[in-house]
């Protein structure tokens, strides 16, 4: 298995702090059937830089020792990008690292609370140089949690996204559990990738994810899920499903359940 998404550099971000917790997220992700993972501490998020050639580096000493232990694991560098307004320089300054070697994916953040009013003329422009987005757990970003289909048209217009495994198994609660749900019946994320910052509380839960996947949605999505990932780490173009708005139904009962929780809370204040 692949994982494109993962914070197991030491001391570099809110990740591993050490490289004893890096090696325990290694084993982890072995005892997962993780084989690959690309490296992607927080760029540009306001409070992390991680800069391409120093995460190159420390890349590179985090494999020598994955090695020497002999932990079966083999490592790529990345950067999960915040979205920024200097994104496009950054990119013709070589200044960026991709997903993938032909330069053709970037893993990209919003904001927890909203979605910048430059996103679509950026995702314009990186589609004019022939590079997709993939946006980085749109379920757990806040204007995409009260209206899923705010979603929709970035997806229309070519942009990816990728789903958090411990988003889909429950980890963050049942509101986001059952929006990843909705997002993979309609089309509107791509692949699962851990994001796993440790191994307690936020950790890989890739293999229960795909179990769950297979169970809910059937081998094929798995295998879809599985293939994008592929393609995407090796800088093959995808065809991927056409999305559609969440199931309305669904939505309504979600939106119901917020109202009852609010009111049971109001009542909990009253008591
Ligand atoms: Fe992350």
């Amino acid at each position: 298995m692949i994982d494109l998404h993962c914070h197991i550099l030491p001391g570099v971000d809110d990740g591993a702090r050490s490289l004893e917790d890096s090696l325990a997220m290694a084993q982890k992700a072995v005892s997962e059937g993780i084989g690959h993972i690309l490296v992607t501490p927080h760029h540009m998020n306001g409070k992390f830089l991680n800069k391409k050639e120093d995460v190159i580096k420390a890349t590179e000493s985090l494999q020598i020792e994955l090695d020497n232990r002999g932990i079966d694991l083999t490592l790529y560098p990345g950067q999960e990008i915040r979205i920024n307004g200097d994104l496009i320089q950054d990119i013709e300054n070589h200044n960026i690292l991709f997903v993938d070697d032909e330069e053709r994916y970037v893993l990209i953040e919003f904001p927890t609370l909203s979605i910048p009013h430059y996103t679509e003329a950026l995702f314009f422009q990186l589609g004019q140089k022939g590079i997709t987005p993939i946006i980085v757990h749109p379920e757990r970003n806040q204007e995409i949690i009260d209206n899923p289909d705010i979603l929709l048209p970035y997806i229309e217009r070519g942009a990816l996204a990728q789903l958090t495994a411990s988003s889909y198994v429950g980890v963050f609660g049942k509101e986001i559990e059952e929006l990843s749900a909705q997002l993979i019946e309609a089309n509107l994320v791509h692949i699962l990738a851990s994001d796993a910052h440790n191994i307690n509380g936020r950790g890989f839960h890739m293999k229960e994810a795909y179990a769950k996947l297979e169970k809910n949605f059937g081998s094929e999505i798995s295998d879809y899920f599985s293939s994008n990932t592929k393609k995407i780490f090796n800088g093959d173009f995808l065809h991927s499903n056409p999305p559609t708005e969440v199931n309305h139904k669904r939505k309504k009962s979600r939106k119901f359940s917020n109202f009852m929780n609010k009111l049971v809370k109001r009542n909990e204040i009253g008591s």
